[in-house]
């Protein structure tokens, strides 16, 4: 049931700081200061032996698979490509010995990520799914996997998915960083940061108030830019696909340095940017990137920390999001998203639970 709330989409943003406790559930190991996996059915010998990793999955789960590259690459110091689940099952990549296969999904059930699973597992590489439905097609298939434990999602775009999957990944990176250059210090330090998450994202969600309206103001928008940097790259492209999902507007996600090859052209005062430039090592990076969309007319909204007046005196519209470690980032950021898509498309008087044209799992090629 919607437990009160008017759509499942909107129960299940709210879900979130539960849904993430779920998913740390019993994994956190502070004796150890690494994370621990029940179903990865891989020894530590094994766990170690790994040189590559490989990520794939469709739509949003592919997203959480381009934060999985930061932040394993980050924490783990093993290099990761992120494909697309439709592109890998026919394009025939050399893989290397050594090679650790995911692939992510929240319904287990989608036919490319299958498919890609299916045959890099034919080939002999080791295949372990990220997944939500426990016993779904996906975790069968699979050598292993990490189950997400998120619940029922069911409006059909993803929210509490992309969430836990980030989390899971974020947990995959200590767990693999800690068998290589992590030391114990560092890992409990991961530990902590983790567990202060889902207050994190409690906190976020009350900016549900000024999102809403943001939302008012920007509803009739034919076209959404939505920019990043790092850790927050990915977040942009999940926040533009959630607004083209259930609000059928025309969103783009880009890297916000991407902007002056191309897309700047189609700023214009009727054209917002939707900038993630909460502080961290890109912050004036990207700073800079929202004054150049400014100075060309265009209106910006920031996502940003509390007591920023840099980002005060140059963006029209602040939404406020705490403040977190940038490996952790994308999970806290991408809510505001979340909740902008899900206002605009309630707006303009969309179906948001079902949007039109799509399957909530999409078995078929
Ligand atoms: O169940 P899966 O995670 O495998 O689904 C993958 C995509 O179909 C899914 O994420 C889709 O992009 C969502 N509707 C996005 O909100």
């Amino acid at each position: 049931t919607r437990e009160g709330f008017e759509h499942y989409m909107l129960k299940e943003i709210y879900e979130q700081p539960e849904s993430i406790r779920n998913a740390m559930r019993g994994r956190l190991d502070e004796e150890n200061a690494t994370a621990v996996f029940g179903g990865l059915n891989l020894t530590p010998q094994q766990s170690r032996m790994v040189e590559r990793i490989i990520l794939t999955g469709c739509g949003t789960s592919w997203h959480s698979g381009l934060v999985g590259e930061y932040l394993i690459e980050d924490l783990a110091r093993i290099p990761v490509s992120v494909e697309y689940a439709s592109e890998l099952r026919y394009r025939n990549p050399p893989i290397e010995n050594n090679t650790l296969v995911f692939g992510i999904t929240q319904s287990g059930e989608t036919a490319d990520t299958l498919a890609a699973l299916r045959e890099t597992k034919r080939k002999g590489h080791r295949t372990l799914a990220i997944c939500n439905v426990v016993g779904s097609s996906i975790a069968q298939a699979a050598d292993g996997g990490v189950y997400l434990y998120a619940g029922p999602e069911i409006g059909v775009a993803s929210t509490k998915a992309f969430t836990s999957q980030c989390c899971v990944l974020a947990m995959l990176g200590l767990y693999f960083g800690r068998l290589r250059h992590l030391s114990f210090e560092r890992g409990k330090q991961i530990i902590e940061e983790l567990r202060q998450l889902p207050n994190a994202i409690q906190q976020t969600l009350g900016c549900n108030e000024q999102v809403r309206d943001v939302a008012q103001k920007y509803q009739n928008a034919s076209t959404v830019l939505y920019l990043g940097r790092q850790f927050n790259f990915p977040t942009a492209l999940e926040g533009a696909l959630k607004l083209k999902e259930i609000s059928y507007i025309h969103a783009e996600g880009y890297p916000a340095a991407e902007m002056k090859h191309g897309p700047i052209a189609l700023v214009d005062k009727e054209t917002p940017s939707v900038f993630i430039i909460p502080r961290g090592t890109t912050y004036t990076k990207v700073m800079a990137n929202m004054e150049e969309v400014k100075a060309r007319g265009g209106p910006v909204i920031a996502l940003a920390n509390e007591d920023d007046p840099q980002v005060q005196a140059v963006a029209d519209d602040v939404i406020h999001v705490p403040q977190v470690p940038e490996f952790l980032q994308p999970i806290v950021n991408v809510v505001p998203l979340q909740l902008l898509a899900y206002h605009i498309a309630l707006l303009r008087g969309c179906d948001v639970d079902k949007p039109r044209n799509l399957a909530k799992s999409v078995t078929v090629e």
